[in-house]
């Protein structure tokens, strides 16, 4: 994509717009969207207008700071690159440029057990901070492989995701009849040359496939696959087993109550990420903002909180760390700019967020993360997100 349309892409909705006109929808689709009426995916983004922010004036903001540490992992920004699965669908660059613009950013970056570029291959590519998500197998042996082959690579924490015994109904995607690797049937042709440039990378670049796997997989919808690969049994008894083959940092991904919060802690991982997906599990499942506050309560300062889900602007960061998160994380910004232009559309993505972080800082009146608290933010009685359509 030529650089001045990036550039000209002023935020993260116009990125979006971009990625939409150049990735064929069936692949668009399974990026934007979510499970059922989506109720959660817009929710995710928009319970942030709720939230109005008090700033203070006269402190003297020259030299505004963004940098902090997540897990004692330094970072230019309170933002880490959540985890999100075969990159190379959206942009045959993949994951590779999505690692390399985090480092790039000075982010951590979350690479996904269903990542389309392997795990060796992406922390060959990038020496910035590097996480290993984690789906569980049913296989407990490619568990074990899995994990020491993260550990051999560099990834210096694991993060169990936790939301996603099958997977949701996405019914965009049954409607798309997606495969992955995606297949181009007849229904999909007339699509297909009308996204030339999404085309022409697909039928030029070795085929999609999960890259940490080592057998090749045959073309299945993700359900399917998820059906048959991931272990729907997993419960908190076999968290201790598996806490137990990992010696580094530990954080659990996808929690919305406190008693779970709770019990994560016990159970002894690091870090609590609050997500829904991205609203493509269980619709009608809180906004993590709104759950925010509790679990951070719940946690006591035994974990570090992170807020997953809907962050689009530097505002909504810094609501997160109002209420008490330690950080954000968030995939589909990034995805909308590899999908837009490759590695240049994910750098324009993080360098958006990254900005109006800075700039947000300046104007609420603080100079590092540090002096962000409870007295910034307040909730609105009538809540602004019911009541207009202040996102889209
Ligand atoms: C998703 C999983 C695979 O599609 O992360 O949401």
């Amino acid at each position: 994509m030529p650089t001045h349309r990036l550039a000209r892409c002023h935020n993260l909705e116009d990125l979006r717009r971009e990625a939409r006109r150049r990735a064929h929808p069936m692949v668009f689709d399974y990026l934007d969207g979510g499970a059922d009426d989506e109720v959660t995916l817009r929710r995710n983004s928009r319970a942030f207008a709720d939230y109005e922010l008090l700033f203070r004036a006269l402190v003297g903001v020259d030299a505004v700071d963004s940098a902090t540490t997540v897990l004692g992992t330094p970072c230019a920004v309170p933002i880490i690159a959540s985890p999100s699965a075969g990159n190379r669908l959206f942009h045959t660059e993949g994951e590779i440029a999505v690692a390399r613009a985090a480092a790039e950013a000075g982010m951590i970056y979350c690479l996904s057990t269903l990542s389309s570029a392997s795990m060796e291959a992406v922390a060959a590519a990038s020496q910035g901070p590097k996480w290993f998500q984690l789906y569980v197998w049913k296989d407990r042996g490619l568990v074990r492989e899995m994990l020491q082959r993260a550990r051999a690579a560099g990834y210096g924490a694991l993060i169990l995701t936790v939301d996603f015994p099958v997977t949701g109904n996405r019914e965009r995607d049954l409607r798309n009849q997606l495969l992955i690797p995606p297949k181009i049937r007849p229904r999909h042709v007339w699509q297909a040359l009308t996204h030339p440039r999404w085309t022409l990378d697909y039928l030029r670049s070795p085929a999609i496939r999960y890259a940490n796997l080592s057998e090749d997989q045959p073309a299945a919808s993700l359900a399917d696959f998820v059906a048959a690969q991931l272990h729907a049994g997993f419960d908190w008894h076999d968290v201790e087993w598996l806490l137990g083959e990992w010696s580094g940092p530990s954080l659990i991904k996808g929690v919305v109550r406190a008693d779970d919060a709770t019990r994560a802690v016990a159970a002894g991982f690091n870090g609590i990420m609050i997500s829904n997906h991205g609203g493509r599990q269980l619709d009608h499942s809180p906004a993590p903002i709104d759950v925010l506050a509790s679990i951070v309560d719940a946690a006591a300062g035994r974990a570090e909180v992170i807020l997953d889900g809907g962050v689009r602007r530097g505002t909504d960061v810094l609501k997160a760390l109002a209420l008490g998160a330690r950080a954000v994380s968030a995939a589909r910004p990034y995805l909308y700019g590899l999908a837009a232009g490759g590695h240049a559309g994910v750098r324009r993505a993080f360098e958006l967020l990254t900005t109006a972080v800075r700039r947000d800082m300046a104007l609420l009146g603080i100079r590092t993360p540090a002096e962000m608290d409870a007295s910034f933010i307040r909730r609105l009685s009538a809540p602004a997100s019911l009541q207009q359509d202040t996102r889209t």
